[in-house]
């Protein structure tokens, strides 16, 4: 098969299309004919050196895939051959096919197609866990999400709307700002002209946020905690803004507030499937009904991944960036 290979830590053109021998699914593991694969914040780091694969990952970028089932490994149930679905991957989904552990596959979400099924693994698993399981939002609460319109950010967004909470976000451009509204954002507020601190209390009547989904780590930690509500939840997921602050544990006791960060890749396995199991059964009917939709920027062919990484690295997408092989011209 052929699938993206990293030649060395780098730029974009590190990226390079190669033959590559086929992934056998072991014991559990389906194998899949890739459709499409999400390109992620993620896989810059790892192109970069930064953000080697788990052991045992495959060596290839991607973090998300859609296609059909070519084969199962032993002892799986309840995948056949030709199963249309998207899964959950800890790399490798840069390819023409990838083996998954079949507890990370999910059925295509009624209304999406195999194509744009690919942009949903990832945000729908990592959204929902923090924000659903983790942080526990609830109706009527308010749910502030940094960089609104990035794959992570398009879809709390709409799940925020949809669990039927208040939704603020944070966003760089006016152009991303107007699609965040668009998604159902409540408030969209300009990171870079605007406070978000007094904004989200101004929209809020002084009480502040009570679930905050972040990316940007340490540079946004006080004023994320000053941005909490009494008994709000606090959670870093990206340290775009670096991994090291100081905390005020006073502001936090005095708010009753939590701080909490987590990482979906190197999840083990059994709380990956738990994640899955949650995201089809709780997610997957809002999807259907569609209350949330992926939002995709563009599709490139898989030959063109540095394309795609230099597009997300221009920072002026909304939504995802998929890599399809089929669009690859032999
Ligand atoms: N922990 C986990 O399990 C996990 C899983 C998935 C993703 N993530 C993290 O989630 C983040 C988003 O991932 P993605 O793949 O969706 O990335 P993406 O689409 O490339 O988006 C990155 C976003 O960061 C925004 N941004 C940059 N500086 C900002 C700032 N100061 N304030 C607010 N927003 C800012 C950008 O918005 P502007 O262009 O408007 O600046 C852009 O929308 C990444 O940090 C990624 O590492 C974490």
């Amino acid at each position: 098969m052929r699938a993206i290979t990293v030649t060395g830590p780098g730029g974009p053109d590190v990226l390079v299309l190669a033959e590559v021998p086929d992934p056998v699914p072991g014991p559990g593991e389906v194998l899949i004919d890739v459709a499409a694969s999400g390109v992620n914040h993620a896989d810059l780091l790892q192109r970069q050196g930064r953000y080697p694969p788990p052991p045992g990952a495959p060596p290839y970028p991607g973090l998300e895939c859609s296609g059909r089932i070519a084969a199962a490994g032993d002892g799986v149930t309840g995948w056949r051959a030709g199963d249309e679905v998207c899964a959950l991957l800890a790399g490798g989904g840069y390819a023409e096919r990838v083996a998954v552990p079949a507890a990370q596959v999910l059925p295509l979400p009624d209304g999406v197609s195999l194509r744009d099924a690919a942009a949903l693994p990832e945000a729908a698993c990592t959204v929902w866990s923090n924000v659903v399981s983790l942080a526990g939002l609830r109706p009527g609460e308010t749910l502030l999400v940094h960089g609104g319109a990035s794959g992570i950010g398009t879809l709390a967004i709409q799940l925020g709307r949809a669990l039927g909470a208040r939704v603020a976000c944070t966003a760089g451009s006016q152009a991303k700002l107007d699609r965040c509204r668009q998604l159902g954002a409540d408030l969209a507020v300009s990171y870079r002209d605007q406070d978000f601190v007094a904004a989200v209390g101004e929209f809020t009547g002084g009480r502040g946020a009570d679930v905050i989904l972040d990316i940007i780590g340490a540079a946004y930690l006080g004023r994320n905690i000053a941005a909490l509500a009494p008994d709000g939840r606090l959670v870093v997921i990206g340290l775009q803004g670096g991994a090291r602050a100081e905390i005020d544990l006073g502001a936090l006791l005095r708010k009753r507030a939590s701080v909490h960060a987590t990482s979906l890749r190197a999840r083990p396995a059994g709380q990956k499937a738990r994640i899955v199991e949650d995201v089809r059964e709780g997610l997957w009917p809002l999807i259907g009904a569609g209350r949330v939709r992926p939002v995709i920027e563009a599709v490139l062919p898989l030959a063109a991944a540095a394309d795609a990484h230099r597009l997300l690295e221009a920072g002026a997408h909304v939504g995802k960036v998929l890599l399809a092989p089929d669009l690859v011209p032999r």
